[in-house]
């Protein structure tokens, strides 16, 4: 055996035959590792990544850490599929990462119609693989992001009104579980695990492979249409007319981005997308009335490109300060307040930071009521969205400091955020108006996502995660993410 590094974890690795898959902070390979993480906020230098390019890899490397852990020290493992989580999600600096992205195939089964489609995967190239078939699945909205997260948090994308969360079309998990047992869970074996992990994060084990049913590829019609500020009343009821429209409208989505920007000062752009290629259809006729800063036309185009189409607001990986998701009802007055204090909290960052030093985002996404039946008609989610019988929207609010000097004003900018959304909810809650679900794969270190989907499912959830990892590992060794054990 080559000599110790010093590092216990990662001497236990090396110990189990997987020195070609580890790479420690002399590899070549390190920097770009530690560039495998979406933001500069999350790109930590660990002890050591490893990279395991099979469920058998996997399995080895979690028996090895298993018998690493032993005795005292305060060291802890990462797991990273896609890397776009926030926080502490998947980096870590006192330990290891066990990096997926070698874990990326995507194939397709005519005779039963299953994508399979390894965790490491991005969705770029998930799609792209399907087109050739012929087929699609239900996925992120941005070629780069990652497969595994995605889909353990749930999954929205333009498909989701039609066709439920991309954890709703998961029909077998394959999974690694702490002791290095490699397992299916699916809806005749291991039923409750398969429950679990949609939605449930990474509580439970290494999810290494998703097989999901897949649906025939059509090509989507995209517009992106930009208003000004002084149509702001207009937009605003076109955002809560189109989130009641009814479910013969579910082949239509829209994605709701208000933001300030210097030099441009407030603007509201949507994009309105329709999945099943309809030029015509109406559902955006209420955006569509508004006149347009530029001129926006509608085009018809695969879901490979129009995930390649990097929305203006996901170019910048400056990290975002708040950002963490809220669930409204969808009710004008709530839309309106929020749209209200936006305003307010830029004219308050003008005065504080300079109207160069930032900009700001406040995303709006619905969430049709009838999505929670699809989760139900499939197997049942953990979300808990079917509690509360209506139509909903979530958003989030976020502000990017574009200066050295107004970074250093983070916490304070957080705060000033925090109140905000504070006075949203106190507002919703005072005409009933809110909700509780919180979006896990939007969700940041501060949020509780697993308590939001009720008391119900997070018994549940204990009861599997306790049951599938009885020692704990993933609650204690893996402590990034959203873990079970810290929820009340
Ligand atoms: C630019 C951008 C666009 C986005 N667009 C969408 C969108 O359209 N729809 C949407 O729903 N969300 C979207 N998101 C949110 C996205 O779902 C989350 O960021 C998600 O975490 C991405 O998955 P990942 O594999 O890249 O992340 P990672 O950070 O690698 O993983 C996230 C979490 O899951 C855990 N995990 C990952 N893989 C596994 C595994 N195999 N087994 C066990 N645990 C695992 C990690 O430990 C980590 O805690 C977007 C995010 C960004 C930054
Ligand atoms: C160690 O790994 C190599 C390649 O990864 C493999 O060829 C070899 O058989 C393994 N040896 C043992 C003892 O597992
Ligand atoms: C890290 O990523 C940035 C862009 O995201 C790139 O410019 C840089 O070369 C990368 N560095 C390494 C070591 O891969
Ligand atoms: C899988 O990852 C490897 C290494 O990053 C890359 O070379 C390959 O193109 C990827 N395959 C797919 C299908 O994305
Ligand atoms: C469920 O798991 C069992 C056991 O591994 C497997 O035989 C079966 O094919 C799986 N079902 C699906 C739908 O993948
Ligand atoms: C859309 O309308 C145009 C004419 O306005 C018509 O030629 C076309 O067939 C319509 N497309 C669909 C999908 O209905
Ligand atoms: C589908 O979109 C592609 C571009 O992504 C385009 O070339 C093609 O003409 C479109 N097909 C139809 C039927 O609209
Ligand atoms: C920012 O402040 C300046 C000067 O106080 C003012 O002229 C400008 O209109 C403000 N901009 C916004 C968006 O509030
Ligand atoms: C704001 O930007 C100006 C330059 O445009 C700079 O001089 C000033 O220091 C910045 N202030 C903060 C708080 O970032």
């Amino acid at each position: 055996m080559a000599g110790l590094t010093g590092f216990r974890p990662c001497d236990a690795l090396i110990a189990a035959n997987l020195s070609h898959a580890v790479h420690l902070p002399s590899s070549p390979n390190y920097p770009t590792l530690v560039n495998g993480s979406w933001t500069t906020e999350t790109q930590r230098s660990p002890w050591c990544f490893v990279q395991p390019s099979s469920s058998a890899e996997v399995s080895k490397t979690l028996q090895a850490l298993h018998s690493a852990g032993g005795g005292a020290g305060d060291w802890h493992v990462a797991v990273r599929s896609g890397g776009h989580g926030s926080d502490n999600q998947n980096s870590i600096t006192n330990g290891l990462i066990i990096d997926l992205t070698y874990l990326n195939a995507t194939t397709y089964n005519a005779a039963t119609n299953i994508a399979s489609v390894g965790t490491g995967s991005r969705w770029g190239e998930t799609y792209s693989i399907l087109q050739e078939h012929g087929v699609s699945i239900v996925g992120g909205r941005q070629s780069i992001v990652g497969v595994g997260g995605l889909l353990l948090g749930g999954g929205v994308g333009w498909h989701t009104p039609r066709r439920g969360f991309g954890c709703d079309r998961v029909v077998n998990y394959e999974v690694v579980l702490a002791s290095g047992t490699i397992i299916n869970a699916n809806a005749s074996v291991h039923a409750d695990l398969w429950r679990a992990l949609k939605g449930g994060s990474s509580n439970f084990g290494i999810v290494t492979r998703f097989d999901i049913e897949a649906f025939p590829a059509q090509n989507l019609t995209l517009a992106r249409r930009t208003v000004s500020e002084e149509y702001t009343d207009g937009y605003i009821d076109a955002i809560v007319e189109f989130a009641n429209l009814d479910q013969s409208y579910w082949d239509n989505a829209i994605n709701s981005v208000t933001s300030y920007a210097p030099g441009h000062g407030i603007t509201m752009t949507v994009a309105e997308v329709n999945t099943a290629n309809d030029l015509n259809t109406t559902a955006f006729d209420a955006f569509d009335r508004l006149p347009a800063l530029t001129p926006s036309v509608r085009q018809s185009a695969s879901l490979p490109d129009v995930a390649n189409v990097q929305a203006p607001e996901l170019k910048d990986k400056t990290p975002r300060v708040g950002g963490g998701p809220t669930t409204i009802a969808n009710d004008k007055r709530v839309v309106r307040y929020l749209f209200e204090q936006h305003a307010n909290l830029v004219a308050d960052l003008n005065s504080t930071l300079g109207a160069n030093n930032f900009s700001t985002i406040l995303e709006f996404q619905p969430l049709p009521a009838w999505v929670a039946d699809i989760g139900a008609q499939r197997g049942g989610n953990m979300l808990g969205l079917e509690r509360s019988r209506r139509n909903k929207l979530y958003y989030v609010l976020g502000v990017t400091l574009l200066t050295p000097a107004s970074q250093d004003k983070a916490a304070q900018v957080y705060q000033k955020i925090s109140a905000t959304g504070e006075k949203v909810k106190a507002f919703s809650k005072s005409i009933g108006a809110d909700e509780e679900f919180i979006y896990l794969a939007y969700a940041d270190a501060k949020q509780d996502p697993l308590g939001s989907y009720g008391a119900a499912n997070v018994d549940f959830l204990k009861q599997v995660a306790h049951k599938y990892d009885p020692k704990c590992f993933f609650q204690r060794r893996v402590p990034g993410g959203f873990k079970l054990d810290r929820v009340g």
